[in-house]
Formats: C-alpha cells, sequence, structure tokens
C-alpha cells in the first residue's frame, strides 16, 4: 500500500440490522440477503470501486432483541453486568458472522468492538466519544474494520445502546469519509405516498413524512436516521439492496442526504 492510498478518504458503509437479520426472530440471519451485502462489497473491493472501506452494522434480531427485553435503549442504560453480557455478546455472533461471510469471499474484514472504545462522557444527552486510532490504522493497513451497533458505557446511566448509525456518523466525521451509504430494507427516504424523496437537505421538510419504524427498534428508526446524516459533510445516501452495489460504484443511489 502507498502513501497516497493510505491518505485517501475511506466510504463508510453500514448495512442495517433489519437487511441482514429477520428481525422479528431472535438471533435469526436473513442469509441471501447476508450473503447479496458481502458479495457486492467484495466486488466493489476487487474490482477497484472503492479501495478503503469501513463497515458498520446494525443489530436486527441479535441486538434490538435482547436490548428490549431488558428496557436498554440508547437513552435508557443499565447497570446489570448481565444484561450488557447479553446484549454484548448477541451483536459479537451476529458481527463474528458477518465477518465470516466477508472473509470467505476475500474480503480482510476484521472487527472493532464499539463496547471496548467507546463512552457516552457527558450522560446519553451528551455526545458519543469514539476513539478511531484502531479503525484509522487498520484502514491504512489495508483492512475493513467492521464495527456494529453496542452497549456503550454512560456516565450516569451504566451502559446504554449505541446504534449503527450513530457510529456511522462518529466514523464518517473522524475519518474524513468520502461518502457514507446505508443499506437497509427500504429503497430510500419515502415521502407520505411511500415513494423515494430523492434528495434531503433539511430534516424539517421531510420530518411529518418520516414515521417510526414498526418493528422493534430502540434506536429511533428512519427520523434518527435522517437527522444524523444530515450533520454530515459526506453525502450520505440511504437505499435497500438494489442500491448497495451501485453506491459502491460511486453512483447514486436511494435517497442522497446532503
Ligand atoms: C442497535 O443497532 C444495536 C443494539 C440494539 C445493540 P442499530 O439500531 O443500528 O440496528 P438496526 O440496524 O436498526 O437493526
Amino acid at each position: 500500500m502507498t502513501g497516497d492510498d493510505a491518505a485517501a478518504p475511506p466510504v463508510v458503509l453500514k448495512l442495517g440490522g433489519s437487511l441482514i437479520t429477520e428481525k422479528d426472530s431472535p438471533e435469526t440471519l436473513d442469509e441471501p440477503a447476508l450473503d447479496a451485502a458481502c458479495d457486492a462489497v467484495a466486488d466493489a473491493l476487487a474490482a477497484g470501486d472503492v479501495d478503503r472501506l469501513a463497515v458498520v452494522h446494525g443489530g436486527g434480531s441479535f441486538g434490538h432483541h435482547h436490548a428490549s427485553e431488558r428496557g436498554v435503549s440508547t437513552t435508557e442504560g443499565t447497570r446489570d453486568a448481565d444484561a450488557v453480557a447479553a446484549i454484548h455478546g448477541a451483536m459479537k455472533r451476529l458481527n463474528a458472522r458477518v465477518l465470516e461471510r466477508l472473509r470467505e469471499r476475500g474480503v480482510p474484514a476484521v472487527p472493532v468492538h464499539p463496547l471496548s472504545l467507546a463512552a457516552r462522557t457527558g450522560g446519553t444527552g451528551g455526545g458519543l466519544d469514539l476513539p478511531l486510532g484502531s479503525t484509522a490504522t487498520l484502514l491504512d493497513e489495508g483492512f475493513v474494520p467492521v464495527l456494529h451497533g453496542d452497549g456503550v458505557a454512560t456516565a450516569g446511566d451504566g451502559v446504554t445502546v449505541v446504534s449503527g448509525d450513530e457510529l456511522v456518523v462518529e466514523l464518517a466525521a473522524g475519518l474524513g469519509a468520502r461518502r457514507v451509504g446505508v443499506c437497509s430494507t427500504v429503497p430510500g427516504v419515502l415521502d407520505g405516498d411511500g415513494a423515494v424523496i430523492p434528495e434531503v437537505d433539511d430534516f424539517e421538510s421531510v420530518a411529518d413524512a418520516l414515521g417510526a419504524s414498526d418493528a422493534t427498534d430502540v434506536s429511533g428508526g428512519m427520523a434518527a436516521k435522517v437527522r444524523e446524516l444530515l450533520a454530515l459533510d459526506a453525502p450520505a445516501y440511504v437505499f435497500g439492496a438494489d442500491g448497495l452495489s451501485p453506491f459502491l460504484r460511486g453512483e447514486g443511489a436511494g435517497t442522497r442526504i446532503d
């Protein structure tokens, strides 16, 4: 790897938990969807469409199931170590399966576990402190770091949930991402008639159209996603499975949020 490659801004991609798992059935993968997503990532890296890539995946039926059972969310913490172990353990099981499928396809994917790194030092109302030294160095060394929604130490509240969307925002800002992609089961941000809104540049203009997620989602659904992505310098795209390959090729996909 040359110095020029090391300096190139990375692409940050989130694979939604709803995409890669069966969200209503505890700890169950959506195998075809996960395989297709991993194929798209492997193909894009092999073709040289993307050279530096950081991936984040959500919780789906792994994280959300355990978190909601124990009343833990991004704003409600726990001081019960068993609850933390249940949430983190489930997310590590999902992460291991995502990594395995990526590596099977030749993607040099390695885990980065947010519980071991991050903190909400200002409590639930404060920002997320996510040190990026390990992720940045892994990228420089040619790896594809794969982070995931997780538990996070939270001042005054024990351990809360950190969503994949929050991690994407921190990674994109901290690494100076070139582009950000959020791939889920919906083809983009939808208007009141269910049509994809091609571009969003302020929250108020789409606030009415953004309802809450109907399946169990302890971390906020589409409205929270849009808010967080709007705060980024890099263009972000929200798209469905069909948008993943175009996004990785550098094309538009779903809704552009900028
Ligand atoms: C949540 O991550 C992780 C846990 C519940 C521990 P996300 O909120 O990003 O997951 P999805 O993509 O909505 O499933």
